[in-house]
């Protein structure tokens, strides 16, 4: 029915009309102003040239650009776009925290809430989730994903897809979702943002790709195309990744929008001699809609009637953008995202802070703790809060966060801890900046650790020091970081280090000498509140980290599932002409998969249904998970596996199975998971999905480097 009233609307549209569908502009909170040589947006929105706007938010504004909008001669309304990335007005945890959580149903819940949020505030499309694999943490943008497994990255896809969705598009909290960036942004060559990507298909299609595709099964109503090249074709102009793969492979129904200006980087790219090129190219390769490049707006015209571009190839786009127009209601009513009561009501609703507080202490990874310096004891006389981070909750809030200024309370370290000190003197001094030099402020933080009994230091990195176009080639802890934590350390004083950061650093004195290291990302709203609940036992930190943590930049790309080699070293010492280095260990130093608990946890009794299966059977394997603390805790077991002969070669593990279960002291539970042929599946040379029959080995544990059971089976014919 949809697809009728698109098609009889598309039949009055001029020519010029169904190109201003594919125009996107920013608003940039504001409603007036120039935007093209001819006007401002206003009357570009009464002239039918503006498809869809992007930053701007409220229902005040965006009713009156739908105002506008009505007053077009086909009355075709806006969609606004937002990045609603880790929350709308209440903050989540950035994105690859709540990975570490890997619990799918609060990150399904976190969606949910910012869909219901953005959507009360006028917003129709968000510009999330970013389902990007990414392998090196010198991109700023890891803090945008799911870290580097596949796996784990398609199950969150899906998650975050169906969080923003809700029950469909239609419903009055549902957003779009834009899974992006496709594709294989993640793998920019030096983890430098926007650079090259070079890459075997193989590797694209097993790696890279499946989030994505997991994103379209779970009913992402649009993409975004990314800024690489990849192989030399950015991806903009790349219709392999768009056509043939996306729309076509995929039958991705929804629309795709590019980046921002990505159309007219081709130019850039040397891809494309000037924008008229460049929208040709663009089209083509299936980009629907143009943001803020103009390419479209100011040539697709005339490239229709020079004969470069068929008017099929833009109804196919219009039809698409329509499309989700209609789904999502607005022709019916184009105001019904904009109702300032329904505003009023839903935003920073209790509820949503209390939720942002759980995601955030289930996203909290607890690295270290000798001597079960942790939790804290309430009977503690004094705490030294020590750091750059301590009442710096705007950092804590992290990047791509919404800024509502004085209106929005974010509960620093220092507040959250106040609300659960009781009668715990604490003591606060800053001791450094967060990247400055100046060791000034040295002498009041050893002041301050003297005079208390433990010491907690908020140590990290600045908001806008990951996210897009923050990559770093140095990810040790910035500036006089550790330098001070040294110098604490050295009094003597038991010294809890919390690093706050929106990728994986590198802290390796940190880590050799401080007994406990609690890795708390960038946390949101909740951030002070939540770090409290977990410094103080009254939440049992249970997050597992979604990236592996490299020891030095030098080891970048370091990730866990890589191939064995001809020349595997057995171990850090084992360099003699082997796969290793010369003057650093070749282990991580956190790998991925690692997170520790208050409590312990065993793991017995693996049971395999069967040591011989065909393709199609399925082997279910059991084991036990045992707490053997004195402490309620939640483990993730993992199951990986091995493909132990395969060509072409498979690598040394691959997640392929979890569960995050919780135990109470002493309480025991069965676990069962079940490995069937996709599971033993892979691709070959010609992108074909195979299986090859053989021995097969199941690693279960609570870490990729963990892992305490082994038991082999094998595939045959
Ligand atoms: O959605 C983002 C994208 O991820 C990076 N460039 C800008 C877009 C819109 O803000």
């Amino acid at each position: 029915e949809i697809n009728q009233k698109v098609e009889a609307l598309l039949q009055k549209m001029t020519l010029e009309e169904k190109i201003g569908q594919l125009n996107q502009y920013t608003g940039d909170w504001e409603v007036t102003g120039p935007v093209t040589n001819s006007g401002n947006k206003v009357e570009d929105v009464r002239q039918g040239k503006i498809g869809s706007m992007l930053n701007v938010r409220g229902v005040k504004h965006t009713r009156a650009l739908q105002e506008a909008a009505m007053q077009s001669r086909l009355k075709i309304p806006l969609l606004f776009g937002q990045d609603v990335i880790h929350g709308y007005r209440v903050t989540f945890p950035i994105p690859l925290a709540e990975a570490a959580s890997w619990d799918l149903d609060i990150i399904e819940k976190s969606a949910r809430i910012a869909a219901t949020e953005a959507s009360a505030s006028g917003i129709h499309w968000t510009f999330a989730p970013m389902v990007d694999v990414a392998r090196d943490p010198r991109w700023g943008r890891v803090m945008e994903g799911a870290g580097e497994d596949t796996y784990l990255g398609c199950l969150i896809a899906k998650a975050r897809v169906k969080g923003f969705q809700g029950k469909g598009l239609g419903n009055l909290d549902a957003v779009m979702a834009c899974a992006k960036h496709f594709a294989a942004y993640g793998a920019a060559i030096g983890g430098r943002d926007y650079n090259s990507v070079d890459m075997g298909l193989r590797t694209l299609w097993e790696v890279y790709l499946p989030p994505f595709k997991a994103a379209v099964d779970a009913g992402a109503a649009t993409f975004m195309n990314s800024f690489n090249d990849i192989n030399g074709i950015p991806a903009t102009g790349n219709s392999y990744i768009q056509r043939d793969i996306l729309k076509g492979k995929w039958g991705f129904k929804g629309f795709v929008v590019s980046d921002w200006g990505s159309i007219g980087e081709m130019i850039q790219h040397g891809y494309v001699k000037d924008n008229y090129e460049a929208a040709e190219a663009a089209i083509k390769a299936g980009s629907d809609m143009d943001m803020e490049s103009r390419s479209y707006i100011n040539n697709l015209s005339k490239l229709v009637k020079e004969g470069k571009v068929k008017e099929d190839l833009i109804n196919d786009a219009v039809k698409r953008i329509l499309y989700k127009k209609f789904e999502l209601g607005l022709f019916d009513n184009p105001y019904r995202f904009s109702d300032e009561k329904r505003e009023r009501q839903t935003l920073n609703k209790p509820e949503f802070l209390d939720a942002a507080r759980d995601v955030a202490r289930k996203s909290i990874v607890l690295l270290k703790n000798e001597n079960q310096l942790l939790p804290l004891s309430k009977e503690l006389k004094s705490v030294a809060l020590i750091g750059p981070l301590v009442k710096s909750e705007k950092d804590m809030q992290g990047f791509w966060s919404i800024d509502w200024g004085k209106e929005d309370h974010l509960i620093s370290l220092f507040e959250g801890m106040k609300n659960q000190a009781g009668k715990t003197r604490l003591l606060y001094a800053k001791g450094c900046e967060i990247s400055d030099t100046s060791r000034a402020g040295f002498t009041e933080a050893l002041k301050a650790a003297s005079e208390a009994e433990v010491v907690v230091m908020a140590m990290g990195e600045k908001y806008d020091m990951s996210g897009e176009a923050k990559s770093r080639a140095n990810i040790h802890l910035p500036g006089v970081q550790e330098e001070l934590i040294r110098a604490i350390q050295a009094t003597g004083k038991p010294v809890v280090v919390l690093l706050m950061a929106g990728r994986p650093l590198v802290f390796n004195w940190t880590a050799d000498h401080v007994p406990a290291i609690v890795y708390t990302w960038w946390l949101g709203s909740q951030a002070g509140n939540a770090i409290a609940d977990v410094l103080y036992g009254n939440y049992n930190p249970s997050g597992k980290l979604p990236m592996t943590f490299p020891r030095s930049e030098g080891q970048i790309p370091i990730y866990y599932n890589y191939f064995n080699t001809g020349r595997p070293a057995q171990n850090d010492q084992d360099t003699h002409y082997r796969s290793g280095y010369i003057d650093m260990q070749k282990s991580p130093r956190f790998a991925f998969g690692y997170g520790l608990s208050y409590t312990t946890f065993e793991y017995g009794d693996l049971k395999l249904s069967a040591d011989k299966m065909t393709g199609n059977e399925k082997i279910s394997v059991s084991f036990t998970l045992r707490n053997t603390g004195k402490t309620a805790g939640e483990e993730v077991a993992q199951l990986y596996l091995r493909d132990m002969v395969a060509q072409p070669v498979r690598p040394v593990k691959e997640l392929k199975a979890f569960q995050k279960v919780l135990l109470k002291p002493g309480e025991s539970k069965t676990i069962t998971f079940t490995i069937d042929k996709e599971k033993l599946s892979f691709y070959n040379d010609n992108l074909e999905w195979i299986t090859q029959p053989g021995e097969f080995k199941i690693m279960i544990g609570g870490s990729s480097d963990g892992t305490k059971l082994e038991q082999s089976f094998s595939l045959v014919d």
